[in-house]
């Protein structure tokens, strides 16, 4: 299947639409049903029925949401779509709009479920293909479906919700009051498969194999001949990105990574390793260490110190891609001289990922997030931007990195913030300071991997404070740093809990950081969330 989903062809071939209506359940959705192989997009409740059958839908869903049908105002969709023929799944919201814009009743009853709810099969329904009588689903209701619109029966209820799946086959317009998304309820993920597969005919197409497939084709008929530029920073998203290219095209993509001194233990040599190595990628390898610790020499306050390392990677950045431009990209003239950086134009690879592109509301992520570094290059470096993860999920191009043979340490990575180290050590960041840090960041990496509990933790790392402690080694005291382990569990970095690590495991952190690292003497443990607390300390 095409995610150009604009040219589709017969049915079952465009995208599933999830109409979003204003709660976080539209990507939950359309992660589920990209996870049944069937390739989803989200849509603002505002696009008109015209524009959601311009993207030639195979289906469209229309999601739960924060509102009740009753308030006023409520976001609602354009009704055209119930003419459309396009299949329709209601979940919860979705389920009460259609039923109130098709002529039934949604009551505020008194008696909402949240939760973990009974329900009761009252007739057939082909989204319950082998359901139990009685099976356990999740529910999030206060108001109620009391009477369906012509053409439709009722198929399910629950103790509070009389109607709580329905549909009209004829139209192929389904309802339920629960959210099968979730992992409470327990065939959701089945009936979420009946409504794409059986209804939408969609085939389960959208595999990791044919996401590759399908961006190296569009990134090849992007760039066509042109040279392009990648900045590897060592995370997941920019990493997924350059070996996503490299595979259309080879030698004609270089990529640019600056060590700033600010970046984990073994960053660098695994960036070396698995680009240059692994994947004969053209690798500029910049070792300004030392310019970023001049800059950032007696510098305390946090956002200056992210400003700092901001511009200069941008600087450097800049140089690197002027000498590449003049000596590689531009065309050489009928002289035989090459024309300037200025007239020369190239490719950017950015990895923005789906949830940005969202979240921009335009559907076209065109600008540079400022927050990864390589925001704000100079004009006259014309750059057009490589995207080729902005349909993509985080899971989902872990798996691609995955299916490109990238390491598993690069793959499930845990996020790491563009100024690095910088933002963890509180106070002047010196090469010292930074090697302490890295030394004691290494073991926290180290300890919780052998615990099994990298992957479950969404960061897990060590900060650097600016106080030093007396403590007692041998027969004398010592003056020296404490070291702080900040590790959370979060979906989104927007709120986080800090991690009940187990004591076995905090007790091995504690005794190898102070006998390992030198310069530190105490070990503590941050045990805020998020809020009040930030994940990093700067
Ligand atoms: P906080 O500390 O605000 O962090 O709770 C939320 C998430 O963002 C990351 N983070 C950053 N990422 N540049 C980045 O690229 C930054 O300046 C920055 N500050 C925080 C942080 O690691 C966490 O995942």
């Amino acid at each position: 299947m095409s995610p150009d989903a604009t040219d589709a062809g017969g049915p079952g071939e465009g995208p599933v639409l999830v109409v979003d209506f204003g709660a976080q359940y539209a990507q939950l959705i359309a992660r589920r049903v990209r996870e049944a192989h069937v390739y989803s997009e989200i849509v603002p409740h505002s696009a008109t029925a015209a524009e959601l059958m311009a993207r030639h839908p195979s289906g469209i869903i229309l999601s739960g949401g924060p509102k009740s049908v009753n308030e006023t105002p409520a976001p609602t969709i354009d009704p055209a779509i119930y003419d459309t023929g396009v299949p329709i799944l209601g979940i919860c919201y979705g389920a009460q709009l259609l039923t109130q814009q098709l002529g039934g009743e949604v009551s505020r009853t008194g008696r909402g479920e949240y939760g973990r709810t009974p329900l009761t099969l009252t007739g057939r329904s082909p989204l319950f293909v082998d359901w139990p009588e009685d099976a356990e689903v999740w529910m999030s209701h206060g108001d109620a479906i009391t009477r369906v619109p012509g053409g439709f029966v009722a198929t399910a209820s629950s103790p509070d919700a009389p109607v709580a799946a329905l549909h009209d086959g004829e139209r192929a317009i389904y309802g339920v009051q629960f959210h099968p998304e979730v992992v409470h309820t327990e065939r959701g993920r089945d009936l979420l498969e009946r409504f794409l597969y059986d209804v939408c005919h969609c085939p389960p197409s959208w595999t990791h194999t044919s996401i590759i497939e399908s961006q190296v084709q569009s990134v090849r008929a992007q760039v066509g001949s042109s040279p392009v530029l990648c900045a590897l920073s060592g995370g997941v998203d920019s990493a997924v990105a350059a070996a996503l290219v490299h595979k259309a095209i080879g030698d004609q993509l270089t990529c640019v990574y600056v060590d700033t001194g600010l970046m984990r233990a073994n960053e660098s040599e695994q960036v070396e390793d698995t680009f240059r190595r692994q994947f004969h990628i053209d690798l500029v390898h910049v070792k300004a260490a030392d310019r970023f610790f001049e800059a950032l020499s007696g510098v305390t306050d946090p956002e200056t110190k992210r400003k700092i390392i901001g511009e200069l990677f941008i600087r450097i950045f800049e140089e690197v891609a002027r000498d590449l431009v003049i000596e590689k990209f531009t065309p050489v003239g009928e002289d035989g001289a090459g024309g300037t950086a200025e007239e020369a134009a190239g490719y950017l690879v950015q990895g923005t990922l789906y949830p940005d592109v969202i979240e921009s509301g335009s559907g076209s992520a065109a600008t540079i997030k400022s927050h990864h570094n390589v925001g704000g290059l100079p004009e006259d470096l014309a750059f057009d931007l490589v995207e080729p993860l902005r349909l993509l999920f985080k899971d989902e191009v872990r798996a691609v990195g995955e299916e490109l043979g990238l390491p598993h340490d690069i793959v499930w990575r845990q996020p790491f913030p563009g100024p690095g180290l910088a933002v963890r050590i509180v106070g002047e960041v010196t090469s010292e300071r930074a090697e302490i840090l890295r030394a004691a960041d290494a073991i926290v990496v180290e300890e919780v991997r052998r615990a099994g509990l990298y992957r479950d933790l969404w960061q897990s790392f060590a900060v650097l404070p600016a106080v030093r402690t007396v403590g007692v080694m041998g027969d004398g005291r010592t003056y020296a740093y404490p070291i702080v382990i900040r590790a959370v569990s979060s979906d989104d970095a927007m709120t986080a809990d800090w991690a009940r690590l187990p004591y076995d495991l905090l007790e091995r952190l504690s005794s190898r950081i102070i006998n390992e690292v030198e310069g530190v003497n105490r070990v503590a443990l941050d045990i805020t969330s998020k809020p009040p607390g930030t994940i990093e300390w700067e």
